[in-house]
């Protein structure tokens, strides 16, 4: 993102081979001639929600504002309450952002929180003379029990400049969308009940009915593929990790060291505890996985803020002990690397952010205990700066006021991180190899029997960055692969569930920048490709198994000139591909865009090939 525009101007005045060939940050100020008159249409493309073809049994409009001269002021807000005509509980609660922007402007990050909950972290689409708009969707029914209660603060935070140069003001409209008839549903559904009865079969061993389900969301939003929201009831209570809310309620986090925390006291009879996880990452790090390492750029005496090598990684303390950690998915905003990429589809997750959840059941043992803990919330390696802030999802016993609960395994050893860095003036290679297996156990005894819960993740990170020509052909590799695997046990041993998700985020990005046409301007020629792979699987009591598999990649390709940060010319090409696989039905669509048009449009819902491996 592109605040304090002050920086950006700053930052022109030393333009070097280097800061031009990393992946920056521009505004698409193409004055195009395509379609004159009407607004385009900018697309997310996710796979569909599956209840949404079916109308909802009401809808809210609750929020409604025009973000123009923005930077700096607090947020905007509006009051909530739940609808008086379709009163909950509902099956699901969808919200539902529409967007609209003409002019010239920055792309901009938004957040959205309810009491200080945040439901959609997004960022918005560049827009154009003759003016661009979207729609965001998205399934928040894991904040019904937020959702339920009256007389809340729905908060908006969307920095925005408006002057003489950068016209855009983004109007923005909140709607939550309530759906309760799901009687005549899809398979999806059906299943959804199918899983339920097991899970009910499963854990209803002791004398209680509490309908227990083992973790199964450990990753949201874009992860559609998760079982987590269509699967799990939502929580009992949903607490904030987060900010007072002034300047929005994210952390801002401007470097390694700057850790935020708060003190949280959880009821006694909680008894599966999940933290989940919002981000983004902006200034100096907004292309983290691009950052060479300082020596590089102090030996080449260069200007750039951007340094500090490429590994970065969110992690989750209780009183300053480590219960979880998140390599974030590299969400690349509308204005980054090559804007005519993003038009009109976007990054994947540009519109909606993925958050990721860590399972904290293990640790209610710590927790239970009546006081106050601190949660934590740092980024390591970081530099300014991150928008971080986490929701604790919290379940509550409902047949007991206390359960009881013990810490039975901590394995957390220290990062394993290997650094290979080899540069002659600005040519050079720069290697990261990062891994990390956490195991963590724990039993919570509560009416549902006593139950032993052990998360363990494995995630392994690479990154080699290349320069050549004297810095001025750039490639960067990235991989990043986590395995999170959550078993729950009964008493005696017996396995009752089994969740495990692989989450795949590999990125290429090969840049060459030679000079341009005219006086301070550089042809810009870059390719990137990035993908999210996501495969679930969730097995129950008594053999019951349900596999789900996502892939959503796109390759992207084309030149631009630019002069400072504006892009002048240029054509691009975005090709996307998402595939979604489950027990009830598939789903694919190919999506090819070229300079601001959709070419091709391909859908498919008959399954064939399964790729489900
Ligand atoms: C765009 O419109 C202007 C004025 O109407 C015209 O001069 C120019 O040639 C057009 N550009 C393209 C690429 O069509
Ligand atoms: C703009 O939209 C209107 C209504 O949909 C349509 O009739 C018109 O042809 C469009 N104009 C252009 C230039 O696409
Ligand atoms: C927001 O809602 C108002 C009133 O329904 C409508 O006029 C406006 O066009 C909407 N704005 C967007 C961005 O959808
Ligand atoms: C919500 O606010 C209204 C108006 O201020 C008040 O009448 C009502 O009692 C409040 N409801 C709750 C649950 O606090
Ligand atoms: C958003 O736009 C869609 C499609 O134009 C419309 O059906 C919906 O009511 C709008 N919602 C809001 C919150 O403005
Ligand atoms: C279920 O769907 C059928 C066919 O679409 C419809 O006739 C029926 O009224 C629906 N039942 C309910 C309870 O919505
Ligand atoms: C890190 O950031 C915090 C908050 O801005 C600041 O107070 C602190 O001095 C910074 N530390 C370093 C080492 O830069
Ligand atoms: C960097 O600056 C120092 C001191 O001014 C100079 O000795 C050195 O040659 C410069 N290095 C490069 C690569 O320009
Ligand atoms: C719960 O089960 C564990 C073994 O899984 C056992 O060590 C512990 O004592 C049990 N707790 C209670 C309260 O029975
Ligand atoms: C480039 O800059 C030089 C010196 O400022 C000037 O003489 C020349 O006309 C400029 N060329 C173009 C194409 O703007
Ligand atoms: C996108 O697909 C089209 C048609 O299949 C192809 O011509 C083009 O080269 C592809 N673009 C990229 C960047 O892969
Ligand atoms: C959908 O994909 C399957 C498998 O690739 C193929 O057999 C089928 O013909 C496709 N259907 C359509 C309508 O493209």
């Amino acid at each position: 993102m592109s605040f304090p525009l002050i920086t950006f101007s700053l930052l022109l005045l030393y333009i070097l081979p280097f800061s031009l060939s990393s992946p920056n940050h521009y505004l698409k100020s193409l004055r195009t001639n395509a379609s004159s008159e009407n607004a385009t249409e900018y697309f997310d493309i996710t796979k569909p929600l599956s209840f949404f073809t079916l109308p909802p049994s009401c809808s809210l409009l609750v929020f409604q504002q025009d973000f123009a001269n923005t930077y700096g002021l607090p947020p905007a807000s509006a009051d909530y309450s739940p609808p008086d005509d379709c009163p909950g509980p509902w099956t699901y609660i969808v919200l539902e952002l529409n967007a609209s922007c003409r002019g010239e402007q920055y792309d901009r990050v938004a957040g959205v929180w309810l009491d200080g909950v945040e439901l959609l972290r997004t960022s918005t689409a560049e827009p154009t003379e003759d003016g661009v708009f979207w729609n965001v969707r998205k399934d928040v029914t894991r904040y019904s029990s937020l959702l339920l209660q009256d007389n809340q603060t729905l908060t908006v935070m969307l920095e925005n400049i408006v002057n003489e140069e950068f016209t855009g003001i983004y109007h923005v409209n909140i709607s939550f969308l309530y759906y309760t008839d799901t009687e005549n549903q899809t398979t999806e559904l059906t299943l959804n009940r199918k899983l339920r009865s097991l899970s009910e079969d499963t854990v209803d061993i002791k004398e209680g009915n509490l309908r227990y389900r083992g973790e199964v969301g450990t990753q949201s939003g874009l992860f559609e593929g998760k079982l987590g929201s269509i699967y799990d009831d939502p929580a009992d209570l949903v607490i904030p990790i987060s900010d007072n809310g002034d300047n929005g309620f994210w952390f801002r986090i401007q470097n390694e060291s700057d850790v935020h925390s708060k003190g949280i006291q959880i009821p006694l009879n909680t008894y599966k505890a999940v933290l989940e996880i919002y981000v983004s990452f902006h200034g100096d790090d907004e292309f983290w996985y691009s950052n060479p390492p300082d020596s590089y750029i102090k030996l080449n005496n260069l200007t750039t803020g951007r340094g500090n090598g490429a590994f970065r990684q969110v992690y989750a303390m209780i009183d300053g002990i480590l219960v979880g950690s998140v390599v974030p998915f590299p969400v690349i905003f509308t204005g980054g690397i090559n804007p005519l990429f993003w038009e009109p589809i976007v990054a994947i997750g540009a519109f909606d952010l993925p958050s990721y959840d860590v399972d904290l059941t293990p640790f209610l043992g710590f927790l239970l205990d009546g006081s106050t803990h601190s949660f934590e919330i740092g980024v390591t390696d970081s530099i300014s700066f991150w928008l971080v802030d986490a929701n604790l999802h919290l379940w509550l016993d409902p047949n007991s006021a206390s359960v009881t609960a013990k810490f039975v395994l901590y394995q957390a050893p220290p990062l394993s991180i290997k650094r290979k860095s080899k540069f002659k003036q600005l040519d050079g290679k720069f290697k990261i190899d990062v891994k990390q297996t956490t195991e963590f156990s724990g039993w919570v005894n509560s009416s549902a029997g006593n139950l032993t819960t052990c998360v363990t993740q494995e995630f392994k990170f690479k990154n080699k960055i290349k320069f050549k020509n004297g810095g001025q052909l750039k490639e960067v590799e990235q991989k990043i692969k986590v395995e999170t695997e959550v078993k729950i046990e009964s008493e005696t041993g017996e396995l009752l569930s089994r969740e495990v998700f692989k989450s795949k985020y590999p990125l290429n990005i090969i840049t060459s920048t030679l000079p341009g046409p005219g006086n301070n301007t550089y042809l810009v020629i870059t390719d990137v490709s990035h993908a999210i792979n996501v495969e679930a699987l969730l097995a129950t009591l008594p053999g019951a198994e349900y596999l789900s598999s996502l892939s959503n990649s796109q390759v992207s390709g084309g030149w631009m000139v630019i002069q400072d940060h504006s892009v002048l010319s240029g054509t691009a090409t975005t090709n996307q591909t998402l595939r979604y696989k489950d027990e009830a039905g598939c789903y694919f669509r190919a999506v090819s865009a070229s300079e601001g048009n959709i070419l091709e449009d391909n859908l498919n819902i008959t399954c064939a090939l399964s790729f489900i491996s």
